[in-house]
This record gives C-alpha cells, sequence and structure tokens, in this order.
C-alpha cells in the first residue's frame, strides 16, 4: 500500500455525484481521527497540510504519520500540499512524498497567475504528482495572503486558465470564505458560476474551500465551556451536499475539526479537573474527529462506501 494522487479518486468521484473530504492534519490524533473516520465509512480522504501546518509539525514527521495511516487503514490517501505559496513551496512537499499540490496564485494578476502555476505543473507532472490551482479570490487570511472582500471567478478565464495550464483540479471562489466567520447575513453561494464552469469543463474536477459548515452545537460547547466565539457562521450542509452532486470533487474542511477539537477538549478539562493525562483528553479530542469526519462523508460528501 501507497500513498496515492487524487486523479482516480476525483473521476469515480464526479461519475458518482459526490465529493471527496480534504481535512487538515496537524499533528497524530487529528490524522488518526480523520483516517479512522474515512475507514468506517469506507471513504478516501486527502489530507492536506499547510505551510503553517508543515512548520509545526515537520515535514518529515506529517510524511511518515501518513505513511503509517496507510499502512494501518488500507484506504486510499493522498497527501496534499495546501495553498502552497511558491514554486519552492510545492517541490519541497514533492520531494518530501507528498502526492498533490496546491499552488495558489489567485493573488497575482491573471498572467503570472498562469505562468507561475505552469512551472509547478511542469515540476510535478513530471515526477507524477497532481496539481490543483485557484482562480478568483476567497475573503478571509491564509498563510500568507489576506483578502478582504471575495472576488468570484470568473467562468470564461476558469476555461483558458485549465486549458493553458494542464492543471489537474481548480479551487474556484463562490462565495465561501476561511475561517468560522463566513456569512454576516443570509449565506449564499453562486451556484450558477459553478454551473456554467461545469458546462466550460465537462468532467473537470472543482474544488471548494472555506467548505465548514461551523457546526452550531460545536460553537455552543466551546462557548459553555470557558470559550468566546460569537457570530460564527459557516456553509449550510445542504448547499455542500449540492456543489458535490456537482462538478465539486474536493471539500476542504479545516474550520470544523479545529471546533470540534477545542469544544471536546474544554468540555473534558471542564468536566475532569483532576485529569492530568493528555491520552485521556487527546483520545477524547481524537474520537470527536472520527465522529466529526464520517458525519462529513455520510451527511455533506457522499463518499461512502466508494472504495
Ligand atoms: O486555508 C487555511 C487552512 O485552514 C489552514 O490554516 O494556515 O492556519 O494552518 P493554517
Ligand atoms: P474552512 O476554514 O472553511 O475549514 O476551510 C479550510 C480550507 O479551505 C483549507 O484550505
Ligand atoms: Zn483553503
Amino acid at each position: 500500500m501507497a500513498l496515492v494522487t487524487t486523479k482516480e479518486m476525483f473521476k469515480k468521484a464526479y461519475e458518482g455525484g459526490y465529493a471527496i473530504g480534504a481535512f487538515n492534519i496537524n499533528d497524530m490524533e487529528i490524522i488518526q481521527g480523520v483516517v479512522n473516520g474515512a475507514k468506517a465509512q469506507k471513504s478516501p480522504v486527502i489530507l492536506q497540510v499547510s505551510s503553517s501546518a508543515m512548520k509545526y509539525a515537520g515535514a518529515k514527521y506529517l510524511k511518515h504519520m501518513v505513511d503509517a495511516a496507510v499502512e494501518e487503514t488500507g484506504i486510499d490517501i493522498a497527501l496534499h500540499l495546501d495553498h502552497g505559496a511558491s514554486l519552492a513551496a510545492c517541490t519541497e512537499a514533492i520531494d518530501a512524498g507528498f502526492t498533490s499540490v496546491m499552488f495558489d496564485g489567485s493573488h497575482y494578476d491573471y498572467e503570472e497567475n498562469v505562468r507561475l502555476t505552469k512551472e509547478v505543473v511542469d515540476y510535478a507532472h513530471s515526477r507524477g504528482v497532481v496539481v490543483e490551482a485557484e482562480l478568483g479570490q476567497l475573503a478571509g487570511v491564509e498563510d500568507e495572503v489576506s483578502v478582504e472582500k471575495s472576488v468570484y471567478t470568473n467562468p470564461a478565464q476558469a476555461e483558458d486558465f485549465v486549458k493553458r495550464t494542464g492543471i489537474d483540479s481548480l479551487a474556484i471562489a463562490i462565495g465561501t470564505s476561511h475561517g468560522a466567520f463566513k456569512f454576516t447575513g443570509e449565506a449564499k453561494l453562486r451556484f450558477d458560476i459553478l454551473e456554467d464552469i461545469q458546462k466550460r469543463l465537462p468532467g473537470f474536477p472543482i474544488v471548494l474551500h472555506g467548505a465548514s459548515a461551523v457546526d452550531p452545537r460545536y460553537v455552543e460547547m466551546c462557548n459553555e465551556f470557558g470559550g468566546s466565539i460569537a457570530g460564527a457562521k459557516g456553509v449550510p450542509t445542504e448547499m455542500l451536499r449540492k456543489a458535490s452532486s456537482m462538478a465539486v470533487c474536493k471539500i476542504n474542511m479545516d474550520t470544523d475539526l479545529r471546533l470540534a477539537m477545542t469544544a471536546t477538549l474544554r468540555k473534558f478539562f471542564a468536566e475532569n479537573p483532576k485529569e492530568i493525562d493528555p491520552r485521556k483528553y487527546m483520545g477524547a479530542a481524537r474520537s470527536a474527529l472520527q465522529a466529526l469526519v464520517e458525519e462529513k462523508i455520510t451527511a455533506v460528501l457522499g463518499s461512502n462506501n466508494s472504495l
């Protein structure tokens, strides 16, 4: 068993009208919670690493733990670099054994994004690695990019971009954003843009970033046990389900994992003031993540029983 790319996963997902979950990983408990959830639901999964996660845990630790997850679970797992900011960031991940990279040139002007993305594609493809790129801008803060207002993806430009760069999947901006505060008013996604892109690029896998649902259960649990998170709002589950039945083959979630983990830890510490064994509280967090991932796979992604 070895890590796989997203090629086959996306092909089956597109044809089957479902999407693959891409979950951000930082440590062993998150990796185990995510892959155990995917295994229990017989689903492939994408483990993705941001540059700050790479700095936090180290590429070697992450790669070896993910290799162990492949060996232990036997399920299809892709290891993906999330929001690679440069060719150097992408080549570092590829050389470390990642099977997929995102080059995020969405904040460059169009021609520069095409040129830089193409460089990453050339390097990655010659090593059997797949590439995701982004067009349009999501509001919110990413590793090295901060955007105040989202800029929707232009469908005609998306068609041109895919043809000229040779990328394997495209992240688009249709109204989602990173973090726990996605909408001030009513949640709204531009499905008309997604539909137009799907028509222009039939069969081509689309990626949705900023796709956490921000479950009020976990926000309330955080607040009940000493947290202070006000006004959090995510993407409604039915919108995500709709997107995954269309051309969206990869749905990125990080905030939901953070909330579930934080809420569980806060509750655990409040209810077990004498406990000092990290295996007890980290174990509780890992179980909560597994339950969350199973729920995502069945209620949002529809990727259960697809191995
Ligand atoms: O896109 C952003 C992801 O949630 C990763 O966040 O850069 O804080 O690890 P991070
Ligand atoms: P969320 O903040 O909605 O979880 O999005 C995560 C993401 O897009 C990582 O690339
Ligand atoms: Zn993202």
